[in-house]
């Protein structure tokens, strides 16, 4: 039974995905756009029920709010841009901050599209949790370094040699693994030039430890890279031996 589950869940994980490559991938453009500009530091996609009062009203609560105002545009676009600190609190009692502070760092264009897309939200608050953790955790490995070495996606050309493993691969290969998250948090904290040589289709002999990552971004990138879509990557096969 327990096994029926699991298959069942990775079925409905696989139909979101694919749902997710399909039709969202403006939303997933949106996200990352939004996120790059900073404003998940105080707004979510949708509310969440606790005690606490927001920082900032949810883009779904703007949505919904001003859905029937139609000349809001311009009015948001300019609160974005000004910031709201010398203006009337719109959400006085909902949220935990008095205003919001200009968004200095977009242009207009960008906070325009922006503005659009909220006030046009349309999107499964789960699956924008899940769009927005793949963000951040592209921009991890980014920030962190990994992407010196790594790619998302294996090389396609004959003649490359890759530096190291594409994470798509390793998710392939450690996938139906019960201690995958364990021994690969291992070669992630610590490096692997004490380890087997694991991957012999790449230039490096082996990853150096990564000392500046911390505990929990280390093992966030793990299970990260371990629930990467692996269609189409082929399960790695070892070289015959003596022949690496
Ligand atoms: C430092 C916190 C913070 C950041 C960063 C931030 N906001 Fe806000 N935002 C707020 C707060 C607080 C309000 C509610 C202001 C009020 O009650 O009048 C708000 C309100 C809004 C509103 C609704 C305004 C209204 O009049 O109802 C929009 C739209 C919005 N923000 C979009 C954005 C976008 C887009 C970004 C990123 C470019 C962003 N915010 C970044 C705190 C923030
Ligand atoms: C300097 C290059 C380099 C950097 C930077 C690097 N790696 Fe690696 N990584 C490698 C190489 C080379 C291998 C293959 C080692 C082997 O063959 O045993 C590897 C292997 C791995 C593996 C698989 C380990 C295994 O036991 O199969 C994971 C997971 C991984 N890297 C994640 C990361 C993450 C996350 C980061 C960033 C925090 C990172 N790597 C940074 C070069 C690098």
């Amino acid at each position: 039974m327990a096994r029926l589950k699991l298959s069942f869940s990775g079925i409905i994980t696989a139909v979101l995905i694919l749902v997710a490559s399909v039709s969202h991938a403006k939303d997933e453009e949106m996200l990352a756009l939004a996120n790059a500009s900073g404003c998940f530091i105080c707004h979510l996609v949708a509310p969440v029920s606790t005690d606490d009062l927001p920082l900032a009203p949810s883009y779904q609560e703007i949505a919904i709010r001003y859905k029937k105002d139609t000349d809001v545009f311009n009015r948001l676009l300019d609160r974005v841009m000004h910031g709201t600190v010398y203006q009337d609190q719109a959400w006085s009692g909902k949220v935990g901050m008095r205003f919001m502070p200009p968004n200095v760092n977009i242009s207009r264009d960008t906070a325009a599209v922006l503005v659009n897309w909220i006030l046009n939200l349309d999107i499964d608050p789960a699956l924008a949790k899940r769009l927005l953790h793949h963000d951040r955790m592209l921009t991890l490995s980014t920030v962190s370094g990994c992407t010196i070495c790594h790619r998302m996606d294996p090389v396609t050309e004959l003649r490359v040699v890759p530096l190291a493993p594409s994470f798509r691969e390793i998710a392939a290969r450690y996938e139906n693994r019960a201690n995958s998250p364990h021994k690969l948090l291992d070669s992630v904290e610590n490096g692997t030039q004490d380890n087997q040589k694991v991957w012999h289709n790449v230039n490096m002999q082996f990853m150096p430890p990564n000392v500046a990552l911390k505990k929990e971004d280390a093992t966030d990138l793990v299970h990260w890279i371990l629930s990467l879509d692996t269609k189409g990557i082929p399960t790695y096969v070892e070289p015959p031996a003596g022949k690496q």
